[in-house]
């Protein structure tokens, strides 16, 4: 058997050097759980940047997954198959939209919006072909294709991959004001946005941002599409981040956690006046909608409701930041998140940077991942219990006090 270097180096050597990865190499995960190539057992702090909410190889999904995988997998959509109705049915009701467009990527879902923003746009809004404009916030992030980057404010993201998608612009986050001032123009066909920014490093913007959008939206007649990629599916202590306010996106852009890590499924839900924009032929994927992922993404929010994952993320991840705020070291300068999508802000001490930090919780058996040098995410799987997290806890503030 290899040891986690020879893993390593065979990944440097043939793969391309686009991530840049903890030093640990992974073979075996369970719940909130996984094991490296020698043995050793963490626990999971990033839960796949919170696709496995429902923790890993959890047996209900892994189970539909064998299921269906014996049976059919994939027909395309050229042909009808006897699960994707069944899906539809089930995900609008789960999620209270008279549409679902099922994609696979968390990155396709956001372009599937966007499309379907912009032909709402000349279809509804009477926008003037090839001027409809979509607005962003700062710091966002939706992924890495060209549209994605166009609208990114971050230079590792979008520089030397010119020229960009027209059509976007961009205001501050948590900021109505400049919202407002762009709606105005009537070729605003969207505002797009992540309810809390993740890959940001956590941003949880004001009590009764979410809600202000929804008015302005609805006042200027312009879609509001909420990224939930990352923040839905009980992430931030409710199904979705928007359901704190009063706040309902006219477009809701859901991946990741959608099949519980398992395999890449995304949907994007509306309703009618705005789904029914697209035609045949406009808009598709080839794995979109095949019967594995149906089966899977059903199973996936059923252990999400049978399981009260929302219910749990809200009350450990109170408790978590309750615990770290607590630890008495001027390393950690913030502590912010809802839910259990949490994150910690590293002020380096002698030398030592989040980077140090994370090598360190590793070595203690806690598996967590700076983003932008200074902030470390802290979102475990939504099936943590209270014992665990207090484990966890004491993983961290021995970790800090280390230092
Ligand atoms: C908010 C948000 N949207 C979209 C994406 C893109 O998802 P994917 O990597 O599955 O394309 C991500 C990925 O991190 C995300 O955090």
């Amino acid at each position: 058997m290899k040891t986690s270097q020879e893993y390593i180096k065979l990944e440097e050597k043939y793969g391309a050097h686009n991530y840049h990865p903890l030093p640990v190499v992974l073979s075996k995960g369970e719940g909130v759980f996984v094991w490296d190539v020698e043995g050793n057992k963490y626990y999971d702090f990033l839960s796949a940047y919170s696709a496995v909410n429902q923790g890993h190889c959890h047996p209900v999904i892994v189970n539909e997954l064998k299921l269906q995988s014996s049976k059919l997998t994939l027909t395309s959509r050229a042909f009808h198959n006897d699960t994707l109705g069944e899906y539809e049915e089930y995900i609008t009701k789960y999620f209270r939209y008279d549409k679902v467009l099922p994609m696979n990527t968390g990155v396709e879902g956001g372009e599937t919006a966007n499309k379907l923003a912009r032909k709402w746009g000349y279809l509804k809004k009477g926008i003037p072909n090839n001027k409809a404009r979509i607005i962003f916030a700062k710091g966002n992030f939706w992924g890495r294709t060209l549209a994605a980057i166009s609208s990114s404010d971050d230079p590792s993201s979008y520089e030397g991959f010119g020229p960009y998608m027209p059509g976007y612009d961009l205001i501050p986050y948590d900021d109505l004001e400049s919202l407002e001032r762009e709606l105005k123009d009537p070729n605003v066909a969207a505002f797009m946005v992540e309810p809390i920014q993740g890959e940001a490093g956590v941003i949880v913007p004001s009590d009764g941002y979410l809600s202000g959008v929804r008015k302005l939206c609805t006042k200027y007649n312009v879609l509001f599409i909420a990224d939930e990629v990352q923040t839905g599916i009980a992430r931030t202590g409710k199904l979705l981040a928007t359901d704190y306010e009063e706040a309902r996106p006219d477009i809701l852009i859901l991946g990741k956690a959608l099949s519980g890590g398992v395999f890449p499924v995304s949907a994007v839900l509306a309703d009618d006046e705005i789904m029914m924009c697209i035609k045949p032929g406009e808009h598709g994927s080839t794995y979109g909608g095949n019967p594995l992922a149906n089966k899977v993404a059903i199973a996936a929010l059923e252990v999400v409701k049978n399981e009260n994952l929302a219910e749990n993320s809200k009350k450990l991840g109170e408790i978590l930041r309750k615990e770290l705020r607590a630890i008495d070291s001027d390393m950690i300068s913030i502590v912010r998140g809802k839910g259990l999508l949490n994150a910690i802000v590293i002020k380096p001490k002698n030398n030592k940077d989040a980077w140090d930090v994370c090598l360190k919780l590793r070595d203690n058996g806690l598996l967590a991942k700076p983003t932008h040098g200074d902030i470390i995410r802290f979102a475990p799987p939504l099936t943590i219990t209270e014992d665990q997290l207090m484990e966890c806890v004491e993983i961290i503030k021995k970790t800090i006090l280390s230092f």
